[in-house]
Formats: structure tokens, C-alpha cells, sequence
């Protein structure tokens, strides 16, 4: 059985002050919600602030990115190290990083393994363009994506990561895909490679999330899907609607 799991990707949104008022706000409410697990993945100068103020609370807290490398001459990067002092989650490969940040099926892969290795839990982004979904490219696309982040994993290490399947035209656009759509994507482009590389098991273990516009008002019927099993939530996780975003999907 999947505990279905909801993160907040806040983006490069909310100061540390903004952070710690906001979860002042909320993360009473949140820790009443059960069933789900939670967690919010602030901009990496607000973790530790974020950290301390969820101390004691069920909602764990998350990285936005992590170098593929332990430590070293990478300006501009955080290590691993520096993170799970605070952190149980991190995001790799998000689309955004992909897109200008030039971020590699390669590198995913590698950061994924170092995120691993230092026992933090990666929620693995995957997920095609508009142009690549009509094209009718979508499975081929998506499921090349899994197979280059999940490459060389052992069926173990592939049980500990999460994946969050998020078309990049449903990101921030307000135009989330369909249940039906997002489902048999993630059942056919995520699961079942993943049953080719790891086995019927492991696959039916790995959680999906499903990221793109998720509100309040649509979340619970993605939860309805049997292979969704959370959401990545970018603009919604912004707000206090939060709360009922989340209560929502149990
Ligand atoms: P959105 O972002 O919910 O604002 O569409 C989702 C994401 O990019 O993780």
C-alpha cells in the first residue's frame, strides 16, 4: 500500500521571514491531516529556517536540487552534505531545471544516486513538452526519462525514490492534464518501465506523483487514480489553500 504524498515545490518564492510565517500559519492544520505524507521543499536559503520551524511537526522538508558531485569547484551549487542536516527530500531533474539550468538525463541519474547515498529521498521529475504530447511522442519521450534516471539503480534504491510525472505544458499554465490522461501516462511511460528494469514489485512500490496546475478544487480526483499516489504542487503550495489542498487528497 502507497501512503500517498504531498510536496510543495515553492520555487524561487518566499524569503526565510516569508517561510517561517506562512508554516506558522499552516503547519498546525497540516499536522492534523492524516494519512498522507507531506513535505514542503523551500529555496535552499530558507531550508534551515524552515527546518527549525517544522521541528516536532510531521511535514518534512525538501530541496529544490543538489549537486551530482560530493563537494568541489561547482559555483553556485549545494551538496548533499549541506542539506540533510534539514532535509529528507530533494527534487531532481524538476523541468524548469532541465529547461534553463541545462540539466542532463545524466546528471538526474547521478544526483539521484548521491541524494541516495546520503539518504535522502529524491522525487525524480520526468515529463514531455506540448510539441512532443501532439506528436504522440509522449511514452517513448517519458519512459526514456525513467530508464536514464533509474539507470544502474538496484531494485532497492529504486524502492526509496519518488517520481513525479509533470507534463511541462500543465506547469503554471492552469491547464492541468486530464485524470485519465495523467494516470495511463504514468501507468504506461513510468510504471511498467519500471517493471522492466526492476520487477512487478518494486514498480507497484515506487510512488508517482502527478505535478501540473494541482488545486484544491482537483486534486482529489487524481488521487481517485490507482497509479497516482500524490502531487508536486508549484503555485498552490504557495498559499494557505495548502492545507485543504492536501486534506483533499485523502
Ligand atoms: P504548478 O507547478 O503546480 O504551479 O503547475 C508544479 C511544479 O512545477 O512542480
Amino acid at each position: 500500500m502507497r501512503t500517498p504524498f504531498i510536496a510543495g515545490n515553492w520555487k524561487m518564492n518566499k524569503t526565510a521571514a516569508e517561510a517561517v510565517t506562512f508554516l506558522n500559519e499552516i503547519k498546525d492544520a497540516l499536522d492534523k491531516i492524516e494519512g498522507v505524507d507531506i513535505a514542503v521543499c523551500p529555496p535552499s536559503i530558507a531550508i534551515p529556517a524552515v527546518a527549525e520551524v517544522l521541528s516536532g511537526s510531521k511535514v518534512g522538508v525538501g530541496a529544490q536540487n543538489i549537486c551530482g558531485a560530493e563537494s568541489g569547484a561547482f559555483t553556485g551549487e549545494i551538496a548533499a552534505n549541506m542539506i540533510t542536516p534539514f532535509c529528507q527530500y530533494v527534487i531532481i531533474g524538476h523541468s524548469e531545471r532541465r529547461a534553463y539550468f541545462g540539466v542532463l538525463d545524466s546528471w538526474v541519474n547521478q544526483k539521484a544516486k548521491v541524494a541516495l547515498a546520503h539518504g535522502l529521498t529524491p522525487i525524480i521529475c520526468v515529463g514531455e513538452s506540448l510539441e512532443q504530447n501532439e506528436a504522440g511522442e509522449t511514452v517513448s519521450f517519458v519512459s526514456g526519462q525513467v530508464k536514464a534516471a533509474f539507470d544502474g539503480f538496484t531494485a532497492e534504491q529504486a524502492a526509496s525514490c519518488v517520481i513525479a510525472y509533470e507534463p511541462i505544458w500543465a506547469i503554471g499554465t492552469g491547464k492541468s492534464a486530464s485524470v485519465e490522461q495523467a494516470g495511463g501516462i504514468i501507468h504506461d511511460s513510468i510504471r511498467v518501465p519500471l517493471a522492466e528494469m526492476f520487477g512487478e514489485e518494486t514498480a507497484q512500490a515506487i510512488r508517482i506523483q502527478y505535478g501540473g496546475s494541482v488545486k484544491e478544487g482537483n486534486i482529489a480526483a487524481y488521487m481517485s487514480h490507482p497509479d497516482i499516489d500524490g502531487a508536486l504542487v508549484g503555485g498552490a503550495a504557495l498559499k494557505a489553500g495548502f492545507v485543504e489542498l492536501v486534506a483533499n487528497a485523502v
